[in-house]
């Protein structure tokens, strides 16, 4: 393996199949991959000021070198743009450009970028083209692929939105290099958490390369990012809507939402070390069941721990938490039905199931224990 390798998968989903490409280098030569894919040579650039800032420019230089007539509109950064009144601006934006069906969009940028632009292409016009450029890990190994597009209400988070999927996912390894410590770690919870979902080989793989991985090389990243994405790949092509099995990926985020709801969605506690926290909840839940050895808890949330990622509410503000308004945030998770709290628990390191049959006592006796003893 080496920095400047490229690599492909396919998205099998019939005639919406697309293509990721995870590679070194693909910001310079994104315009030679989009081109084909075209119907008009005309696409916009929504990104966020942050990454407009470093890497726009070469980016739009490398659609216009494709002769791809491109415009761009920069929003700003931050989960607060993935709104109803960022969502209208936008489509204003692009009702003043005089987009046509075949333009398309291209989300440059993060999670929120993808969520939200995804959306304005499922909408705009009823519905145009749009391609992923991810620029955090977790939005390459995560929300760029699969086709979940949305915003947030004031009822929470991703309430609104379309299943729609993107023509093409170019993720290109090196704009990492730029992202922030605590934003790389926090993507790298999505990694690990396609490990505990049903790839124990691959675990063992991260126990060994997380570090290096983490402080810079590429060839890992790529090899991490690909097997993350084929994994999620393998999952949505057989159940795009998530019907059953892709709830699966889920894993950690009945509880991570629950804490992202309790600290507000901001800055305390980002998405995927809300993840990482809720993994080792439910590794914790899966034991207490007698359902997980402990010996694979305890492994999982070392490695969690040794790689800098929270792994307890230790480092959150708890004082005036109360395990009912936990429970509540979790009774209203979007994956509930008929009252029925939907949990991903595990059988082992690479066997997660979902099940809707946790009993409440047991739940609310862990969660107990864990604002006691944790926090
Ligand atoms: N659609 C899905 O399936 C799915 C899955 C998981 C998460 N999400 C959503 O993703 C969002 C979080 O995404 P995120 O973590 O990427 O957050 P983000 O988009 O807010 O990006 C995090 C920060 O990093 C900056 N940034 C982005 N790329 C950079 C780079 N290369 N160098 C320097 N800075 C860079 C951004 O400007 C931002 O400040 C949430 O809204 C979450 O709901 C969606």
């Amino acid at each position: 393996m080496n920095g400047t390798q490229q690599e492909t998968l396919r998205v099998a989903l019939g005639e919406r199949s697309y293509d990721i490409i995870v590679a070194s280098g693909l910001i310079e030569r994104a315009g030679t991959h989009i081109a084909p894919l075209l119907k008009r040579p005309r696409a916009v650039v929504i990104t966020d000021e942050n990454v407009a800032a470093l890497y726009l420019e070469r980016f739009v230089k490398s659609l216009e070198a494709a002769n791809i007539l491109t415009q761009t509109i920069t929003l700003p950064a931050g989960e607060q743009t993935k709104s109803f009144a960022h969502l209208e601006r936008l489509c204003e934006q692009l009702s003043e450009l005089n987009v046509e069906r075949s333009t398309t969009l291209i989300a440059l940028g993060g999670g929120v970028i993808g969520d939200l632009v995804g959306f304005a292409a499922a909408v705009m016009l009823r519905g145009l083209a749009f391609i992923q450029v991810p620029t955090t890990l977790l939005a390459q190994v995560d929300s760029s692929v699969g086709g979940k597009t949305g915003i947030n209400t004031r009822f929470g988070k991703n309430l609104v939105g379309a299943f729609y999927q993107p023509k093409l996912v170019l993720a290109d390894v090196e704009v990492l290099e730029t992202l922030e410590p605590r934003q790389l770690l926090a993507g790298y919870a999505e990694v690990v958490k396609y490990a505990f979902i049903d790839d124990a080989p691959f675990f063992a793989w991260l126990e060994e390369n997380a570090p290096a991985l983490l402080q810079g090389d590429r060839a890992k990243r790529r090899h991490a990012i690909l097997t993350s994405c084929a994994a999620k790949a393998r999952v949505v092509a057989q159940d795009e809507r998530e019907a059953g099995k892709r709830a699966l990926l889920n894993l950690g985020h009945t509880f991570g939402h629950a804490l992202e709801a309790q600290t507000g969605y901001g800055e305390a506690l980002l998405h995927g070390e809300g993840v990482a926290i809720g993994m080792a909840m439910a590794f914790a839940l899966s034991h207490q069941l007698g359902l997980c050895p402990g010996q694979d808890a305890t492994r999982a949330v070392a490695h969690m721990a040794r790689v800098g990622l929270p792994t307890d509410l230790s480092a959150l503000d708890t004082q005036a938490w109360h395990v009912d308004a936990l429970m509540d945030h979790m009774s209203r998770d979007k994956k509930v039905e008929g009252g029925k709290v939907s949990f991903v628990l595990l059988r082992a390191i690479g066997q997660a199931f979902t099940t809707r049959d946790v009993d409440m006592a047991s739940l609310r006796d862990m969660l107990e224990r864990w604002l006691e003893t944790k926090s």
